[in-house]
């Protein structure tokens, strides 16, 4: 046993270490050179060849100069482009878990991944900030505090990068929300853009040296940003000094000219708009130079041969593409991420001696639910249920029950079965069509996020009309509910018996699923018609009929009551959270009555959450003892769950978002949705005060505070010091014990506040962080260190950071509302 596992860890570590390290070398006379006599050898028609994609994930070979096509593929969370992929914690896991050297480890894992497929370019790590839980991409990116998710960016990218594969850090910039993400219009003013939005991106470039970034779908300040020479010129390449390729996020430009004169130099996945045509006719008209063009050229050759691809093949066969490294690292992810919230009366971690029977329920408990929806979506080689996982883990040590509930929606969607089913459709220029379907309604797995605008696709492709007729049998007695759900673009009407029974209207913003009860008899038959008329690409629809009895049959019931714990498993999935659509704030219906059900039954519930930020919980957070955030865990998740729940690992995420009491609470939240009419304005109205910065400015207590997580032990922080070297460093030292009886890990916060500002700043900002793992009793004496960056803000006029001499405050804790030690000094 002991030689197996010797022979497993040796083997596992010659994986990790045999792989190359192939990191960018950086931009120098030699390699300018090089790409000079590269362009001289190219005619105008390759130069207009290599800066449009092609096949949907790769750039265009060009044989004149002996390059082959360059390959990309998604992630963030895993290498998902061509087939199963390690599928690795999501990205505002990764955040909450306030470990950079994971970010980095996890990176150079993605690195390999990468490598083991041939890829270029991984398109990642997404750096949008949190502004409100409802966008429907949260789970891609690193939070709501610009310095974190910066950290975390880098670490990410380094990793990447390490393994001689470019990141493409995206999607550039103030893409904060999924809703119609073709033609929102982000209103933003210059110092919450520079504060708030951009720094993640500016570290990614000035720190980590990204080879890659992707312009987003939205408009900036009135722009679209594959055109915006504000943000692709003045900030990205004269105020960073970027060398890398900007390209455009799939179908994101919308006029080729402006977008080659913008700063785009790539456009993805083909050149739609940027086409050979436009731009020569560009060249003849003197709307375009060739400096402009040749500079494209430059920057994608530039970095092929900084990356190496020019001179070795990228794909290293020797790594498996279910690389075992993976399965290692994502589990220190999931370990790390999974934040404890709320544990009353000490039920976790679950005692043996009073825990021998662990029911288990909720719609997330039989499934593996790694990761969201979207183009993140990555399909791992083995996965389990978290159900199968903690019975795995559980041994002999306590009996776990499953009691099942009513399934996840892609699931009811998938399993109502409709007869008879014909669709007429209507729409795309093509002549009215009947046809029978064998697909029944159940079009809510059509996504297949392969880019083109997917769901959220542009508007003016014209309306799609898709009207179904059919039949449907009800094999239960009594009340059924009818389920239903598209993108919020989207509207349709449900008929049954020729009567509307469900609906959703023009623009409802937000993907919703809407349900209601209808009244079936067993064995008898009723028409069901559904119009549903969509603006997308994609069309999605699903629409499910369910038994009410199903929800919590009587087996289940006794289940429930009878085992001395409950774990309830809820959230969203890739159907209800995903790209393409924002998403509700309550979690899908019934989950919140179902909780409700459960701690009816069983007062010791555990409700466990998946999902890619905050979710409404005033209905049943009084009667739930404990409370755990899971994300989406990626392929290791059970395993980390049951550990976290076994007591075998103290929990030790913090969460990178501030949770609402309930969602109008949130700053953001009166300025989320856009405008009326058809301009689709969102104003950042919140501006700088938004998450912690505004709870803590405005004295306002959210339910959970950023960086707030609980753990099996206690710490105590003392003894702070601040200590002046220079105006570019300040230490900041203090101590950390651990003052409980068990191993575990803490996140010490430090904040900035500026009093003194000439400029209102919020009353803390976060500028360093450390994670602090000690023994029982042990204690770590911390020095951090905070440069001149730390204590300025952007000065609009200057257009440049500025610090205003005077009195600053140090505040260092283990959230925004838990700060023991605070001390002022003056600079
Ligand atoms: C997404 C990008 C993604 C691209 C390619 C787009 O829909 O917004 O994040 O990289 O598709 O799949």
């Amino acid at each position: 046993m002991f030689l197996s596992r010797l022979l497993t860890a040796a083997a596992l570590l010659c994986s990790v270490t045999l792989l190359p390290a192939q990191s960018p070398v950086p931009v120098s006379p030699a390699i300018r050179a090089r790409v000079d006599a590269l362009i001289a050898k190219m005619s105008v028609d390759d130069k207009l060849k290599l800066i449009g994609g092609v096949d949907s994930f790769y750039t265009q070979a060009i044989p004149s100069i002996a390059l082959k096509r360059l390959k990309m593929s998604d992630g963030p969370v895993g290498v998902r482009t061509f087939g199963l992929a390690p599928a690795y914690t999501a990205g505002v896991a990764l955040a909450a878990t306030w470990d950079p050297a994971l970010a980095e480890r996890v990176g150079a894992s993605l690195g390999d991944d990468a490598r083991a497929r041939g890829v270029n370019f991984l398109l990642a790590p997404g750096v949008n900030i949190y502004r409100s839980p409802l966008n429907g991409r949260n789970m891609e990116y690193f939070g709501e505090d610009p310095f974190l998710a910066a950290r975390i960016a880098v670490g990410y990218i380094e990793g990447v990068q390490s393994k001689g594969v470019s990141a493409t850090v995206k999607h550039f910039a103030a893409n904060n929300s999924e809703y119609d993400r073709h033609r929102i219009n982000s209103i933003i003013d210059e110092r919450t853009l520079r504060e708030l939005y951009l720094p993640a991106f500016e570290a990614a470039v000035t720190e980590a040296h990204v080879g890659a970034v992707m312009d987003s779908y939205n408009l900036v300040n009135g722009e679209h940003s594959t055109q915006n020479a504000h943000l692709n010129k003045d900030i990205l390449r004269h105020d960073w000094g970027f060398q890398g390729v900007v390209m455009s996020d799939w179908t994101a430009t919308y006029d080729g000219l402006a977008a080659a004169n913008g700063g785009l130099d790539l456009e993805m996945p083909f050149a739609k708009l940027m086409t050979p045509e436009t731009l020569k006719g560009g060249l003849a008209s003197g709307k375009l130079t060739m400096d402009v063009l040749d500079e494209k050229c430059r920057r994608i050759l530039g970095t092929a041969i900084q990356f190496g691809w020019l001179d070795r093949d990228q794909t290293i066969s020797s790594i498996p593409l279910n690389n075992p490294n993976a399965d290692r690292v994502t589990l220190e992810e999931s370990l790390e991420s999974i934040t404890l919230l709320k544990n009353e009366g000490g039920l976790l971690p679950l005692d043996p001696t009073r825990v021998k029977t662990l029911a288990v329920i909720g719609p997330e408990a039989a499934v593996a639910v790694v990761g969201g929806g979207g183009s993140s979506q990555t399909t791992p080689f083995q996965a389990n249920s978290f159900v199968a996982g903690l019975m795995q883990a559980a041994g002999t040590r306590l009996k776990v029950m499953y009691a099942p509930g009513l399934p996840p929606l892609a699931t009811i969607f998938g399993r109502t079965s409709f007869r008879n089913l014909t669709v007429g459709v209507n729409g795309k220029g093509e002549p009215p069509r009947t046809e029978n379907t064998d697909r029944g309604l159940s079009r809510i797995n059509t996504w297949n996020g392969v880019g083109g605008g997917g769901s959220g696709g542009p508007r003016g492709a014209g309306l799609t009309t898709y009207d179904y007729k059919g039949e449907y049998l009800p094999t239960a007695p009594g009340e059924h509910v009818l389920i239903a759900s598209a993108p919020e673009q989207d509207t349709y009407r449900v008929l049954i018996d020729g009567k509307e029974v469900l609906s959703q209207q023009k623009d409802s913003n937000r993907m919703a699923v809407r349900n209601v009860s209808v009244a079936l008899t067993e064995n008898k038959p009723v028409s069901v018609e559904v119009v549903y008329q969509t603006n997308g690409t994609t069309p999605r629809l699903g629409v499910g009929l369910v038994a009410s009895a199903d929800m919590l049959s009587p087996d289940a019931q006794k289940i429930l009551h009878d085992a001395d714990a409950v774990l309830v498993t809820v959230g969203f999935d890739a159907s209800t959270e995903s790209e393409g659509f924002d998403r509700t704030y309550d979690m899908p219906w019934p989950q919140n009555e179902l909780i409700q059900q459960v701690t009816a039954l069983n007062p010791k519930t555990i409700v466990s959450i998946t999902a890619g930020g905050a979710v409404e919980t005033a209905p049943w957070i009084a009667n739930v003892p404990a409370l755990l955030h899971n994300w989406y865990p990626g392929q290791q998740g059970s395993t980390a769950l049951a550990q976290i729940l076994f007591g075998d690992h103290s929990p030790e995420g913090h969460l990178p978002f501030s949770w609402e009491r309930t969602l109008d609470q949130d700053p953001a939240s009166a300025h989320y949705a856009e405008e009326p009419g058809e301009s689709r304005i969102v104003r950042y109205d919140e501006g700088l005060f938004l998450g912690y910065r505004f709870y803590t400015s405005m004295n306002q207590k959210p339910l959970f505070p950023f960086g707030f997580g609980m753990s099996y032990t206690n710490f105590a922080f003392t003894h702070l010091n601040v200590k002046k070297n220079s105006d570019d460093d300040v230490e900041v030292s203090f101590t950390v014990q651990n003052t409980g009886s068990r191993a575990g890990a803490d996140v010490a916060q430090v904040y900035v506040g500026d009093p003194s500002a000439k400029l209102k700043r919020p009353l803390m900002e976060l500028k360093q962080f450390s994670k602090v793992r000690l023994n029982a009793g042990e204690t770590q004496h911390v020095v951090l260190h905070l440069n001149k960056r730390a204590f300025s803000y952007y000065d609009v006029d200057a257009k440049n950071w500025r610090m205003d001499p005077g009195e600053f405050v140090i505040y260092v804790g283990d959230s925004s509302e838990s700060i023991p030690l605070k001390q002022s000094f003056p600079m």
